[in-house]
């Protein structure tokens, strides 16, 4: 298939690009496309280690998203409007990939107009070293992107708790539960079997659209244990 991975010259695109590169047909995306054939050389040059000779490829991210059937969001909450304004107007038959978490430092905050209790911690030491899941108006994050896409255009939100070093570093074996969300059976089989093409990562269907905050708001819990007690490369399992 043709994976186009937006941001992916960021931290878990890097990861996405390598390994799916095995058995897929890679460019990675960026603003700037010098940036991006900067990342994509960088990334030949890792696999060409490997012994790989697949090719990823790099472009704009409305290029990469033009050409693809596959889609990954690897971006950052914030810069999510942008990128979907971007490539609305060439949507077409593709599925997009939500990796995307909405989390902050500082202070958990949760949108004024969720039902939920707003809590604001002020101790600012105990603040200063932790993470929380900001939930976004609509829920969660893939709930607002599904929001601004064209109709009919399919999403399932995935890979959220799978650390981007880990999955870049392609000495490291992976054992990681994908929980994988979204409305349309099809599209979530298909990234069922993309996340059974990365070796040891196992899907698992969470349920539609609706139950990606549960899944999104795992990654601080996962990045919270992991700093506090030197756990690197944590991920879930489910056991
Ligand atoms: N890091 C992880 O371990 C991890 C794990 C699971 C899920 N995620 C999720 O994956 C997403 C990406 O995380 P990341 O750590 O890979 O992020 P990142 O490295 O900080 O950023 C990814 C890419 O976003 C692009 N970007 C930066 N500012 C932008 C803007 N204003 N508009 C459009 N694009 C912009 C950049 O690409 P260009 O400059 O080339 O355009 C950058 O390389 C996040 O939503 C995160 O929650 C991350």
């Amino acid at each position: 298939m043709k994976i186009a991975i937006l941001g992916g010259t960021g931290h878990i695109g890097k990861g996405f690009a390598l390994r799916l590169s095995y058995k897929h047909k890679v460019t990675i995306g960026s603003r700037n496309v010098e940036k991006a054939k900067a990342s994509a050389a960088e990334y030949n040059e890792i696999l060409e280690k490997y012994g790989s000779d697949d090719k990823i490829e790099g472009t704009d991210n409305k290029t990469a998203a033009q050409n693809a059937d596959i889609i990954f969001l690897a971006i950052r909450y914030e810069n999510i409007p942008s990128v979907i304004e971007l490539i609305n107007p060439i949507l077409d038959k593709q599925i997009i990939i939500s990796v995307v978490v909405s989390m902050g430092r500082d202070r958990c905050y949760i949108h004024p107009d969720s039902s939920t209790l707003m809590i604001d911690v002020s101790d600012e030491d105990y603040n200063a070293n932790y993470f929380c899941y900001s939930t976004p108006k609509a829920g969660s994050a893939a709930q607002e992107i599904a929001m601004l896409l064209p109709e009919g255009i399919e999403l399932v939100s995935a890979f959220h708790n799978v650390p981007a070093h880990t999955l870049a570093d392609l000495d490291m074996e992976l054992d990681y539960d994908i929980g994988v969300c979204g409305n349309s059976m099809y599209s979530k089989n298909i990234v069922f079997k993309l996340a059974r093409d990365i070796p040891n990562l196992r899907p698992l269907d969470v349920g539609p659209i609706e139950t990606s905050a549960m899944v999104e708001s795992l990654t601080p819990l996962v990045i919270n244990i992991a700093s506090r007690n030197k756990l690197k490369d944590l991920g879930i399992k489910f056991v």
